[in-house]
């Protein structure tokens, strides 16, 4: 049974008071607070066996290889890859995606070659393409929303797709929206025409089961930092056999071999892809994380955010001045946890702005997401509100109450008519 008064309590940050509130953090899709597990976890590392990895021979220096080791087999474990050669560390999604960019795709895309995303993505799964694209003149292609803005279009998925791209590079779950992709119908589409498949887990990974033998994708990128783990921990799933054939990215110590004056060869995998001294502590706490959240089961942690957002949906949409964006509570089965609002007529730096007064953290501007906020959606920016384990339906109420207080300061009033 999910308690969320007990996973409250394992984290310290939950305590504080801001503005002489108790704060409110609803701003987990940009980064998660982390509980006091994987925080003495880093703390533990360094007061107990902080060494360089790998060349050591002395104790603590085995120990850190050890465990960094071992929190790659629990990484492996959580996503159901087949090893830990299939497990690269990077410093977080936007990596991960630029790492295949620049090795796979450096290789494999051609002159007019087609890649083809989406308009749901995230910049950083389409800066790496735009970049790609234009050096190799190929081009990028977006599946198009459907009309009412909430999620890909069928038609557009089946249209895309036969135009036979090499790659495809979709997101799981919306940073904005919240629309949660069916990643594994899309990859059987790409295969079927002969195209490599990366997801991008940044939104997924953190509060869903995925399973990189079910989805059947060629690459997975995620974040330490939103699943518990701190800034500078990520992850870039590949299979075996695609890592084997890709040049390496990095030059350095430790992804070689043997280096001559004119040569190298380089290592084994996934080592071939991790130049120079990793971030061993980072590792390991994203080890404690994958522990912590195994504990809970992601079935539940989805379960526990599916309910809470349909609370939120379903509060929100009885407040007057508010649009909201994404699918209805009703499709709460295809929806993540997170919620973009506007409130009419006030711009959503300010909503944020009453929001850390009444103690409520949220984030408000484009969410790295231009394309779908500004030409998709039509909006400057949007305020946006984001759950993870921690949340619970006073959370939502607080935030509720935080509208009222910026429909107080900016004198609107509950009759205004809504014009979307
Ligand atoms: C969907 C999505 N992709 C990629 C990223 C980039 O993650 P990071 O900044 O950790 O590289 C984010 C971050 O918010 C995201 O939401």
């Amino acid at each position: 049974m999910f308690d969320v008064g007990k996973v409250r309590r394992d984290f310290p940050i939950l305590d504080l008071e801001v503005n002489g509130k108790p704060l409110v953090y609803l701003d987990s899709a940009a980064t998660s607070q982390k509980p006091r597990k994987v925080i003495n976890t880093v703390s533990r590392y360094y007061r107990k066996y902080n060494a360089n990895t790998h060349s050591g021979v002395y104790r603590i220096a085995e120990e850190a290889t050890e465990a960094y080791l071992k929190s790659k087999k629990k990484v492996a474990k959580f996503i159901n890859a087949s090893g830990i050669e299939e497990i690269i560390y990077t410093r977080n999604t936007t990596e991960s995606i630029n790492l295949v960019a620049l090795t796979w795709a450096e290789q494999n895309i051609k002159r007019g070659d087609r890649i083809l995303i989406s308009e749901l993505e995230h910049h950083s799964n389409i800066v790496p393409w735009i970049m790609l694209a234009k050096k190799k003149g190929a081009t990028l292609d977006y599946i198009a929303l459907n009309k009412e803005k909430t999620a890909l279009d069928d038609a557009s998925i089946e249209e895309q797709i036969a135009k036979r791209p090499a790659l495809v590079a979709i997101t799981q779950c919306s940073n904005v929206l919240g629309t949660i992709v069916d990643v594994k119908r899309i990859t059987e589409m790409a295969h079927r025409v002969g195209a490599k498949v990366l997801v991008d887990g940044a939104q997924s990974a953190p509060h869903m089961k995925v399973d990189m033998r079910y989805i059947d994708c060629d690459f997975f990128a995620f974040s330490g930092h939103k699943m518990l783990a701190p800034m500078g921990i990520g992850v870039l799933y590949g299979k075996r056999d695609i890592l084997e054939e890709m040049p390496p990215f990095l030059g350095g110590g430790d992804m070689i071999k043997t280096v001559s004056r004119q040569e190298f060869t380089f290592n084994e995998l996934p080592w071939k892809f991790e130049a120079g001294t990793p971030f061993v502590e980072g590792g390991v706490a994203l080890g404690a994380a994958v522990d912590y959240l195994k504990k809970l089961r992601m079935e539940s942690v989805r379960e526990h955010e599916k309910a809470l957002t349909k609370y939120a949906l379903e509060k929100l949409s009885g407040v007057k001045g508010v649009e909201i964006f994404g699918l209805p509570a009703r499709d709460i089965d295809r929806r993540g946890g997170v919620v973009a609002f506007d409130v009419i007529g006030v711009h959503p730096h300010d909503v944020a702005t009453i929001f850390d007064q009444e103690g409520v953290a949220i984030r408000a501007g484009h969410h790295c997401a231009m394309p779908l906020v500004v030409d998709v959606l039509r909006k400057p920016a949007l305020s946006r509100m984001s759950f993870y384990i921690y949340n619970n339906e006073s959370d939502v109420d607080r935030a509720i109450e935080a509208i009222a207080a910026v429909k107080r300061k900016f004198k609107i009033s509950d009759t205004l008519k809504l014009q979307v």
